[in-house]
């Protein structure tokens, strides 16, 4: 038995049975393995697969697996019914709606032409609305209910402040789930993950037709003219701003990704039922490629991902997004911590209050170990003893494991994000008939808490994606990430306005379509 083995049995005995309990895993550990020989372990595992050559290897096959589903699929590579992309000339005032994992957000939104010299987007009015676990457990049309109920509101509020009695409004909503588009304005409910219970019993009905029915019971003056996944909002509200927008990154609590294709590089069968007038005058189309369900078979993963997937509601379902997203990094970083403690002495042994809980880790902690730049980490420290208290405190040099995992972790994740924007990026190019080279200059609107706060991620998800481009023929800078502020709440309010309704051979948009109002917001 080791020395340091011995001396942790000593002080079990000689503490309270509470503080037993939580010292148990010092008599529990299964090796010898010393901390350092464990961090270099973990650090070698975590960056063998960040080579520049290695991605480009993956590039190619994630691209071989993104041409399969655009060919066949029913839950990715998803066409909306978006040909055209917003000019920036469009304009009026609608309600936008964006149901995320965690708020609803409603906002009026007044898009003013650019060329006018107007403002471009403004949101005239905003309220959020926390979806906890009571609203994620509403089932059916109680959910759709309780959205009308807020819709409501707001509605109310725009008509005392302006005077108006029953102003009409249209909607746009950013639905940040998977909707099989079944036209411009609507969509067939599928599962929804992140913990919803509103499609029980309604999977499958028609989502603008689940929110209006519940709006019209309460007598709601609004239509519904766009529904869209939040990746493609993203994309269509950037490129209202910025017309080289061919691509978006969602990256918070989910991920996704949405990409303007030529119509040809979809398989007919994919666009289901649409009017002749449709593909008459769609050459592009806007793609919500769900991207978190691909390279099942691409990305390298350590045992601390298998013991992630294997415990998961949905093993191997969303393969990149259980290995990039805020709610599975801080997850990766307490397994691999878990370990430390039990088997390499890590904290001498002590697991920290709630650390063995699954998810217990907020990645809001990795996020303060990376941002802290004091030589003794006190910020860092704080933040994660606030959340998971000990006996003893905590050593610098486990201080500093931590910081470094945290680092390889989110290191790793923009590796493989800059991997799969850099397929799409290529899978759109030669669709268009493009060599690498003489693609013209990309851009891709980012939104979500990780790719917006985490420290350093953007800058190096994009040194990546510089590397990659470069090794595939192409300049540095050829494709940029910037972020789209507030992006799917004015993307659905865009998507309203660069609809051509073909099915009634009418475009909407191009006008207010509120009852004018004396004193405007
Ligand atoms: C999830 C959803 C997807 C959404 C993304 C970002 O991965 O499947 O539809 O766009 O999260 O919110």
């Amino acid at each position: 038995m080791s020395a340091m083995v011995t001396s942790a049995l000593q002080l079990i005995q000689s503490t309270s049975p509470s503080k037993r309990q939580r010292l148990r895993h010092v008599v529990e550990r299964k090796g010898e393995k010393s901390m350092d020989e464990f961090a270099s372990e973990v650090r070698g595992l975590l960056e063998a697969p960040l080579q520049v050559e290695q991605s480009l290897d993956m590039s190619t096959r994630l691209q071989e697996e993104y041409r399969e589903k655009l060919n066949a699929s029913d839950i990715s590579m998803l066409p909306s019914f978006q040909h055209t992309l917003p000019t920036g000339d469009e304009r009026g005032d609608f309600l936008g709606l964006d149901v995320g994992g965690s708020t609803f957000r409603i906002a009026l939104i007044r898009l003013g032409a650019k060329s006018n010299g107007e403002d471009g987007m403004q949101v005239r009015r905003i309220r959020s609305f926390p979806i906890n676990k009571a609203i994620r457990d509403l089932q059916g049309q109680a959910f759709f209910d309780w959205m009308a109920e807020r819709i409501g509101e707001m509605l109310a509020e725009y008509n005392h402040i302006n005077g108006t009695r029953d102003a009409r409004l249209l909607m746009g909503l950013a639905w940040s789930f998977p909707v099989e588009q079944t036209s411009p304005r609507s969509g067939r409910l599928l599962a929804m993950g992140k913990g919803f219970k509103a499609t029980y019993g309604v999977e499958g009905q028609d989502l603008s037709e689940l929110v209006m029915r519940s709006c019209r019971t309460r007598g709601l003056n609004v239509e519904m003219r766009a529904i869209v996944n939040d990746g493609a909002a993203t994309l269509l509200s950037q490129a209202y701003r910025d017309p080289s927008t061919r691509m978006s990154l969602i990256l918070g609590t989910g991920m996704n990704a949405a990409v303007f294709l030529p119509v040809k590089a979809l398989s007919s069968g994919k666009f289901g039922e649409r009017p002749d007038s449709w593909h008459a005058a769609a050459k592009h189309v806007l793609v919500n490629t769900e991207l978190s369900m691909f390279g099942k078979q691409v990305w390298p993963v350590t045992r601390w991902d298998e013991e992630l997937n294997a415990k998961h509601m949905l093993p191997d379902f969303q393969p990149l997004e259980y290995l990039v997203t805020g709610r599975y990094l801080g997850e990766i970083v307490r397994l691999i911590l878990v370990e430390a403690i039990t088997t390499a002495g890590m904290f001498n042994g002590e697991m920290p209050s709630r650390l063995e809980e699954d998810y217990a880790l907020d990645t809001r902690i990795l996020a303060a170990f990376q941002g802290d730049n004091t030589a003794t980490l006190t910020k860092a420290k704080s933040a994660f003893l606030r959340a998971h208290t000990m006996f003893a405190p905590p050593q610098l040099r486990e201080l500093q494991f931590i910081r470094d995992i945290s680092q390889l972790v989110a290191q790793r994740a923009a590796v493989y994000l800059a991997t799969a924007l850099h397929a799409l990026w290529t899978l759109r190019t030669t669709a268009e008939g493009l060599e690498p080279g003489e693609a013209s200059h990309v851009t891709i609107a980012c939104d979500g808490t990780i790719v917006e706060k985490y420290p350093d991620f953007r800058s190096s998800c994009q040194r990546h994606l510089d590397e990659l481009c470069v090794l595939s023929g192409a300049s540095k800078g050829a494709v940029t990430l910037e972020m789209a502020p507030e992006s799917s709440i004015f993307g659905a309010a865009v998507a309203v306005c660069c609809l051509e309704d073909t099915s009634e051979g009418t475009r909407v948009g191009f006008a207010a379509h509120v009852e004018q109002p004396q004193h405007p917001w």
